[in-house]
């Protein structure tokens, strides 16, 4: 297998088109499939990053994002480098642009999370090999990808469902509204006036023809949606805790809004999870929530995310 010879970076699902993201879903299912029962370190049968090496960059805290991208190159027959931005010079004053050309004659891919979305646009515009998203201030594309790879599973094709986002018009919901316009689920959102998703998001997937609506009224937003989603009322980097629990305490997701959705309607969370405030633990906890599946599924999706951006998918 050989390397695209422009890099091809996962950085934002806006940027990509509908098939490769097809195409994505759809090698994660079948490789979450071919291994079912296997130890978690086992690489898979045709270990498409055999011999490649990714590195994973942290600006800012991780759990699932940190062993979901470090066991899936190891799935794929590659390995992986871990650090803080802290530990490197990047964490002192070196330039991204510089850390992009260095890392770039040592590794086959780069794995950021960012706290400013600049950082990963500077260091893809630098590098030679692929930059993946690992979440940034202004999205969350592998996440994404994992809940929607969920949703199928349990509940079919996206084509003519409908998700509802309660609360935060954050990184993780920008996500779901460029993916609502490639990928054609319908998307209402409810969150407080002062929490809006980003007019430049939402312009540009009416443009691409999606229907995102956004409203104050949690009700309005979750009535008969298949799958309802929330997120932390305060992401990181937010400075204004109080505030944010004042605005937001009308958007807890729970059981008697979930009652207002679909009768088989799902739930999910990207995680980590405040019981009790953007959700109710009957609810989190609760035979409509898949959030530990798609957790788990942080996993296959980036399997097949690493493998696109290694040319051997799509
Ligand atoms: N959902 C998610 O990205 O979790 P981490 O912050 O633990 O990586
Ligand atoms: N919106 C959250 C997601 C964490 C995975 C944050 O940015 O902190």
């Amino acid at each position: 297998m050989s390397q695209p010879a422009a890099p091809r970076h996962f950085l934002d699902i806006w940027r990509l088109d509908a098939g490769a993201l097809r195409a994505i879903l759809d090698d994660a299912k079948t490789r979450k499939a071919a291994r079912r029962g296997w130890p978690q370190g086992r690489p898979d049968k045709d270990a498409p990053a055999a011999g490649r090496t990714l590195a994973m960059i942290f600006e800012l805290n991780s759990t699932r994002t940190r062993f979901s991208f470090d066991a899936a190159i190891r799935q794929l027959g590659g390995r992986g480098i871990i650090s803080t931005s802290a530990d490197m010079q990047l964490g002192r004053d070196e330039s991204v642009e510089d850390t992009a050309r260095i890392l770039s004659r040592m590794v086959d891919a780069v794995m950021l999370r960012a706290a400013d979305h600049a950082t990963l646009e500077a260091l893809a515009a630098a590098a030679g090999v692929p930059v993946i998203n690992g979440l940034t201030n202004r999205s969350h594309p592998c996440q994404i990808m994992a809940d929607l790879m969920t949703f199928e599973e349990h509940r079919g094709s996206l084509a003519g469902k409908t998700f509802a986002w309660v609360g935060d018009g954050n990184n993780v919901l920008a996500s779901y509204i460029h993916a609502s316009a490639k990928l054609g689920f319908k998307l209402t959102v409810a969150c407080p006036a002062g929490y809006r998703p980003r007019s430049d998001d939402l312009a540009r997937a009416e443009r691409e023809g999606a229907a995102v609506v956004v409203t104050e009224d949690t009700a309005e937003a979750v009535r008969g949606a298949h799958c309802v989603v929330t997120d932390t009322w305060v992401s990181m980097g937010d400075l204004d805790h109080d505030a944010r629990l004042a605005a937001f305490a009308p958007y807890q997701v729970d059981e008697a809004l979930m009652d207002l959705a679909a009768p088989d309607a799902v739930f999910l969370h990207c995680l980590p999870a405040h019981r009790g405030e953007e959700v109710t633990a009957q609810v989190i906890d609760g035979p409509r929530s898949l959030v530990w599946e798609a957790a788990e599924n942080r996993i296959h999706a980036q399997k097949s995310i690493l493998a696109w951006c290694f040319g051997a998918v799509g």
